[in-house]
């Protein structure tokens, strides 16, 4: 996969952004989008999808990253998530960090766009995001 540049990464954050505005948050109101560029060189987009019982309720990082597995693609080179005016409103949780590590192409090196409704984002790795994560069973290789 050859080194992202600043224009692939802008990509990344506007089909966030675009992504964001399928969201299906009536019980919440907190709209997130995420956009993945899968190994494959394709983008995968996901919003966050609520449900009556708020348990069943999925991120839209785990939205876009599902979608990519399912789509054939395992790994992933990046991803961008914002849900609001500041870069770090839309910082992953817990389970989908886990998630991001199952199918991260490289933990030190795929890097998570926490982004702003502006544009603007900060760079993470998913290491950075989750030091120490739980990979005994996960093969980088697979
Ligand atoms: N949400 C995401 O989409 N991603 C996250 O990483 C954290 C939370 C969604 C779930 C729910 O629809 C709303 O934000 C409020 O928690």
């Amino acid at each position: 996969m050859a080194k992202l540049t600043d224009d692939i990464r802008a990509q990344l954050v506007a089909a966030a952004i675009a992504a964001r505005e399928k969201a299906y948050a009536p019980y919440s109101k907190f709209s997130v989008g995420a956009a993945v560029l899968g190994t494959d060189g394709k983008i995968y987009t996901g919003c966050n999808i609520e449900n009556v019982s708020y348990g069943m309720t999925m991120c839209a990082e785990r939205t876009a990253l599902f979608k990519m597995v399912s789509e054939g693609c395992r790994k992933f080179a990046a991803i961008a998530v914002v849900a609001g005016e500041n870069a770090t409103d839309g910082a992953p949780c817990g389970a989908c960090r886990q998630v991001m590590g199952e199918f991260a192409g490289s933990l030190e090196d795929t890097e998570v766009l926490l982004a702003s409704l502006k544009g603007d984002y900060i760079v993470e790795t998913v290491a950075s995001l989750m030091p120490y994560p739980f990979v005994n069973f996960v093969s980088q290789e697979d």
